[in-house]
């Protein structure tokens, strides 16, 4: 069964065609992250105007690349929360004209959802149930995963998502957007132990809050006259103690629902630290962690595709008057 795949929700258009739920025969993502840059940030009108222009391009281009006909689309997979409203409606009117278009049918993913299913795509010995962490730009959550249709959030961020904050303290340190990259880059050169930051306690314990240790490293830096070494240490300090925090709670959530598995997914799991941290602290309890390739790391939508093909084989479907959810 070959499943197309749109992804919209930021700032990225994603097409990708997905055989059985494994095979990825085409995954191409267009990003307009380079016109943001200069804001620091996303912005919805530029997003979604690049995605207009970019998604037919995309779709044939991924055609292409898979050599594939339309005809031989089985299923019209695409996200529909959590995102940008102007950049989700974008994929979603694209994908119900296809659908309409080839007689296919619909089907509508939670993108958060699709990051952790990133991990299918890369890896065969993942077994249900497992704890899933997805730390990107806009989520930080812990899952329990008992099966695709029965997913459980145990824990979520109370504030700042963790990729927010890298994108934060790089703003403050003046290192450019976005940040995760960039404070990655830095810290090498830095010594971590250097400043103690730490998050905030949470009251359910599997909850994360990132704002403060942002507001610690803005506090710091008052009255202080910024250098590269100084920079290097405090992206350093907060690299790691954001990353400690992530371990502690997802081996937590392992622990609390006794299982050896835990699969991570978002764009920070880019960050080479935290892959070699969270593989280590595993270790120690007999847990397998799994990340997804580099290129999966990151909004795409062959994790759409992937997901979407399992949702429809357990009977999940759409139909033309789905429309964009709120988060
Ligand atoms: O999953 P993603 O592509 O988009 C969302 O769904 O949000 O994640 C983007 C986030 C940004 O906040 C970015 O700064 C962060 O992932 N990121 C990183 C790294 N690469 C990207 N954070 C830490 N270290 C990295 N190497
Ligand atoms: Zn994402």
């Amino acid at each position: 069964m070959i499943v197309l795949g749109i992804e919209s929700s930021c700032d990225e258009t994603g097409v990708a065609l997905v055989k059985n739920g494994k095979q990825v025969l085409a995954n191409i993502v267009a990003s307009s992250l380079k016109l943001h840059s200069k804001y620091g940030g996303v912005i919805p009108e530029i997003a979604s105007r690049m995605q207009l222009e970019s998604i037919a391009g995309v779709f044939s281009e991924a055609l292409k690349v898979a050599g594939v006909r339309p005809e031989q689309i089985d299923l019209v997979a695409l996200t529909v929360k959590p995102g940008l409203p102007g950049s989700l409606l974008v994929g979603i009117s694209f994908a119900k004209a296809l659908a309409l278009s080839l007689g296919k049918p619909l089907l509508g993913i939670n993108h958060v959802y699709s990051h952790f299913y990133a991990n299918f795509l890369c890896h065969d010995n993942i077994k249900l149930p497992s704890v899933a962490l997805v730390v990107s730009g806009g989520h930080t959550s812990i899952f329990y995963i008992k099966d695709f249709s029965k997913i459980q959030a145990i824990g979520r961020t109370q504030d700042d998502a963790c990729g927010e904050a890298f994108d934060k303290v790089a703003k403050i340190l003046g290192a450019g957007y976005p940040g995760g990259p960039l404070i990655e880059k830095l810290a090498k050169r830095g010594n971590k132990d250097k400043i103690r930051f730490a998050c905030s306690r949470t009251e359910n314990e599997l909850d994360f809050s990132f704002s403060g240790i942002k507001t610690a490293v803005l506090y710091y830096l008052k009255n202080k006259k910024i250098n590269l070494v100084l920079k290097q240490d405090l992206a350093a300090s907060f690299q790691e103690s954001s990353i400690d925090v992530l371990i502690k709670k997802s081996l937590l959530a392992c622990r609390r629902k006794n299982v050896k598995q835990l699969l991570i997914g978002g764009g920070v799991v880019a960050n080479s630290r935290l892959r070699r941290k969270f593989l280590a602290g595993a270790e120690k309890l007999g847990i397998s962690c799994f990340f997804p390739d580099m290129d999966l790391c990151m909004d795409n939508a062959a994790m759409v595709a992937g997901l979407a093909y399992q949702l429809y084989k357990q009977g999940a479907r759409d139909n033309l008057y789905l429309n964009m959810q709120s988060n």
